[in-house]
């Protein structure tokens, strides 16, 4: 296979260096000033600066700033519909609580992602990822509530757009047929691990919070899906500090998500057990509410911090990791060096992939973005309208438009 030498990259952001960031919040950003590389199968073969090149089919990249793909470590992109008609409850100041006592919350998007042609319906929520500078990302199921039905639709999150990792989520909230006895809801879900990681899921997940499922219902389940391979991830601490990172640090979860109640204890917890922390600002900004996770005390705690979407059609309608970056900078007070390093290479460690995305270097898969900016840090400084001017996966261009 031929190789393919871009320059011109007027700041090629490699974000270069060790590649487990395990016990540190990265403080820097690597550039490279009118940088270039070569793509060669798929991977980057080279990494340096224009004026080392001598290939005359070099392809001009118009000074554009040129960063690794987006890394988007925890979103739900298997649903159908919306929740446009919540929305306005909610901002006549109903709570998330409310809004599901109301007819709405999760089980309004299970009664729409049952109705909808759930292959196309993924395959637009991804493409919206994508468009926004995302080219791996992890996504959950959790709008079915049913093991058939959370089965197929670990199926659905395979489009073939980027590189997915997959978490299966059926503990989202518990089925109206199970209503009351969450129990017989996880017995359930238990016997349907081995297939659910046949089909190719690699974390289980579960929405810990009153209403929805409580630790010790969990256990059983998070203990059996750990026996069989998986990794796990929770969401915890969303609505109120109920101990979930202590838990998740327990259970010896991969990363423990939310996160915007955890007391200085959980964030010890985390830190001795080596949880990682996946904030979710958007989803804050998103339910119109203002405790944003405490960012700085985890970075103080040596936590590897990872930003995400949490794209989802409730508390998170947002796609676009640069808004999430810009939420970060300005509510949790992160440096833009911190808020990149978030959600690339911290963020494909988190899921066991900081040998092959995250960054621009030899070896690594050559998904790379270019944005029509001069510095990196405007992708948080800029908000409403960030959005890639090229993206590509593997070295193949994607059609933007
Ligand atoms: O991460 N909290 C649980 N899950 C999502 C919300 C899902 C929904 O409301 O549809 C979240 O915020
Ligand atoms: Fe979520």
């Amino acid at each position: 296979m031929s190789a393919t030498t871009y320059v011109h990259c007027g700041q090629l952001v490699t974000l270069a260096g060790p590649s487990v960031r395990a016990g540190e919040t990265l403080q820097e950003v690597t550039t490279i000033a009118d940088g270039a590389f070569t793509v060669e199968a798929g991977k980057f073969s080279w990494v340096g600066r224009s004026d080392e090149v001598t290939d005359s089919y070099a392809i001009n990249l118009q000074n554009a700033l040129v960063t690794p793909g987006l890394v988007d470590a925890h979103t739900h992109t298997v649903f159908g519909g919306d929740r446009v008609e919540e929305f306005g409850w909610r901002c006549a100041g109903k709570s998330y609580q409310e809004i599901a006592s109301l007819g709405g919350g999760i089980h309004s998007t299970v009664a729409q992602t049952r109705d909808c042609n759930i292959g196309h319906s993924t395959k637009q929520n991804q493409t919206r990822l994508v468009r926004a500078g995302t080219t791996t990302f992890e996504t959950k199921t959790g709008y079915g509530l049913d093991v058939e039905v959370e089965l197929e639709h670990l199926g659905a999150a395979n489009q073939g757009i980027g590189t997915i990792s997959r978490t299966w989520l059926p503990a989202h909230a518990i089925p109206k047929k199970h209503s009351g006895h969450p129990a017989n809801f996880i017995r359930e879900i238990i016997d349907g691990l081995p297939a659910a990681f046949a089909a190719g899921a690699e974390s289980v997940d579960a929405f810990i919070e009153p209403g929805y499922f409580s630790e010790a219902v969990v256990t059983s389940y998070l203990e059996a899906a750990k026996q069989l391979g998986f990794k796990i991830r929770l969401h915890v601490d969303q609505l109120g500090d109920h101990g979930g990172a202590a838990f998740a640090a327990e259970i010896g979860a991969t990363t423990a998500d939310h996160l915007e109640h955890t007391s200085e204890d959980g964030i010890r917890a985390m830190a001795d057990a080596g949880v990682m922390p996946v904030l979710l600002p958007a989803s804050v900004f998103g339910l119109g509410l203002n405790r944003y996770p405490n960012a700085r005390q985890m970075i103080e705690a040596g936590l590897p911090l990872v930003l995400a979407s949490d794209f989802n059609p409730g508390s998170s309608p947002c796609c676009s990791l640069p808004f999430v970056m810009s939420l970060a900078c300005r509510m949790m007070k992160l440096t833009p060096e911190e808020a990149l390093n978030s959600c690339t290479i911290n963020a494909a460690a988190s899921l066991g992939l900081a040998g092959q995305k995250g960054s621009i270097e030899v070896g690594k898969d050559a998904d790379f973005v270019c944005w029509p900016y001069k510095d990196y840090r405007e992708l948080a400084y800029w908000f409403g309208d960030v959005m890639p001017s090229r993206l590509f996966i593997a070295g193949k261009e994607f059609e933007l438009t």
